[in-house]
């Protein structure tokens, strides 16, 4: 089946889609993107997804006539298009193309791109034994709520993670409070209760995230938001991440320090399964 992609309007096969040398998403950064996954073929959370997407445009200021209907009538017509058993979609937004220059071309019209890939389901040894993560000074800007693609202080803390022969890093302020991890949100379950990182301009507000609270609620587990510090990491009985394409990942040693017996424990397993249950299935 082919990678499909789609650019300003058109769909076309994946390696012949280009964008221009002076578009802003490839000069600066100057862009937003979103990742919607399928379940059994549909796009799911697809209006969590895209009115995210339209609040990161909006905190960028960028210019646009797209809505949330247009925008999934699109992914649904790629999905279908592509025909993978599991699809993910990438949308990326960009300030268009002009003379490279800081300033907000005016009038600015928006590139619209969007890939699908099939989709290649976490590995299941990683989720069932789980990953070395470790921490790393949070060096991002201050609007990490902002799904923007300048990702590069992402891209170097994995390296770096991968580069100690773990899995992914966690991200830390000053002060020791954790963030998120590189391309997921943090859970960790400390005295039985399950918290995650409060919603703030500091992390990504994750649609998994959202819908694991859910799921962890619905079967009586007390979890919420609330703060977590490195402190909390080294003592947790379990951690785990959560994202769009990866869902849950059980994070079994930080710092090569082990997590409660260094094994997933049964959280991770039970709010998972729970999540596939409310969610995953046809
Ligand atoms: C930095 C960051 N935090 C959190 C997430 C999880 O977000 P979601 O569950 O909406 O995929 C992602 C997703 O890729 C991410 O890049």
């Amino acid at each position: 089946l082919p990678e499909i992609a789609y650019v300003n309007g058109e769909f076309l096969p994946l390696d012949r889609a280009v964008v221009h040398v002076e578009d802003r998403g490839f000069q600066f950064g100057d862009a937003v993107y979103e990742v919607v996954r399928t379940y059994s073929g549909k796009p799911f959370a697809v209006e969590e997804h895209l009115a995210r997407l339209l609040r990161s445009m909006e905190a960028i200021e960028l210019e646009h006539d797209l809505t949330v209907d247009g925008l999934k009538i699109l992914v649904s017509e790629a999905v279908r298009r592509a025909r993978f058993p599991e699809a993910v979609v990438y949308l990326q937004i960009t300030r268009g193309h002009a003379p490279r220059h800081r300033g907000f071309p005016s009038p600015c019209k928006p590139t619209v791109v969007l890939t699908v890939r099939e989709l290649m389901p976490l590995s299941s040894e990683l989720r069932e034994n789980g990953i070395a993560v470790i921490t790393l000074p949070d060096n991002r800007w201050a609007r990490c709520d902002i799904k923007s693609v300048a990702l590069l202080a992402n891209v170097l803390a994995y390296h770096a993670a991968k580069n100690d022969g773990a899995h992914d890093a966690i991200f830390l302020e000053a002060d020791g409070a954790v963030t998120e991890a590189t391309a997921g949100n943090v859970f960790v379950l400390t005295g039985g209760r399950l918290r995650t990182p409060p919603k703030s301009p500091k992390i990504l507000a994750g649609v998994t995230r959202e819908k694991i609270l859910e799921t962890a609620r619905t079967v009586g587990i007390d979890a919420a938001e609330g703060r977590v510090t490195k402190t909390d990491l080294l003592k947790a009985e379990e951690i785990f991440l959560t994202s769009t394409t990866a869902e849950v990942v059980p994070v079994v040693s930080v710092d090569r320090q082990p997590v409660g017996d260094g094994k997933p424990g049964p959280m991770a397993g039970r709010v998972y399964e729970q999540f596939v249950r409310m969610f995953a299935k046809a």
